[in-house]
């Protein structure tokens, strides 16, 4: 008898459960979800609620504007997904520490984690602390909601579970472990609106395009991302032969 393994799981908290599997659903994501290689499980947080209202928000304590999603509710969608299980707990708000390459590779090597889409103001900061959430920002602007947050973080670790990229992916991937911006792309027609290929490009010498193409991506990480110039993994260098002089 053959059992299938798990597959990679994604549970997501949301007030609008319509928003998903959305974009996840298409193209080499969707394709990964619609084969198995991945799944999506959706839980809408009003099912939580307890009232006759079905209400999961409240004015904020101490007064301002806007409503608070409550910690009770919340902390009883969370326990009705995940009754005892071990996984990144994370929740999507512009206050998180910002993701990276390297949180999305570690996300994409573990089980899948659980995702709660904030809205309104805030989550009340007991269900946050209570429920061990981990705040994950996608960036410096600010979002009507986790769910748009939540789709950019799915697809970036689907793409890199086993199965889902070919070979050209992870050739890709690999390139980009350089801690690099990529270098520019060209292809065909060789001249476009009088502009031709680098001509380095079609010399067919591997050595030459491939120093080139370093080239251009450390000038372009320099100019556009100074702070990820300043801490790229340098490249492997040969040591030098020891000197017989030496000592
Ligand atoms: N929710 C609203 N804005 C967000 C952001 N920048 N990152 C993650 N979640 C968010």
């Amino acid at each position: 008898m053959s059992f299938e393994p798990t597959p990679w799981r994604a549970t997501v908290l949301t007030l609008f459960p319509e928003m998903f599997p959305g974009p996840l659903g298409v193209s080499l994501a969707g394709r990964a979800l619609a084969s198995g290689l991945w799944a999506l499980e959706v839980c809408d947080i009003r099912d939580s609620a307890t009232d006759k209202h079905r209400s999961v928000d409240d004015t904020p304590a101490g007064g301002g504007p806007g409503m608070v999603l409550r910690a009770d509710v919340l902390a009883a969608a969370i326990d009705a997904a995940d009754a005892g299980e071990t996984r990144p707990r994370l929740v999507m708000s512009p206050r998180g520490r910002p993701l990276t390459q390297a949180k999305v590779a570690e996300l994409a090597a573990g089980p899948g984690p659980l995702i709660v889409c904030g809205r309104f103001e805030g989550i009340d900061q007991r269900v946050i602390d209570a429920r061990g959430l981990e705040e994950v920002s996608i960036g410096d602007y600010v979002l009507s909601g986790g769910e748009i947050a939540a789709l950019a973080l799915l697809d970036a670790c689907v793409r890199l579970l086993p199965g889902v990229m070919g070979k050209q992916g992870s050739a890709l991937e690999e390139s980009f472990s350089d801690g690099l911006l990529e270098y520019p792309q060209y292809t065909r027609p060789q001249l476009f609106e009088d502009r031709p290929i680098p001509e380095i490009l079609t010399s067919g010498d591997h050595a030459k395009v491939a120093a080139w193409r370093r080239a251009e991506a450390e000038k372009l990480t320099r100019a556009r991302r100074p702070d990820l110039f300043a801490t790229r993994p340098q490249p492997n260098r040969q040591k030098p032969p020891k000197s017989t002089t030496d000592g």
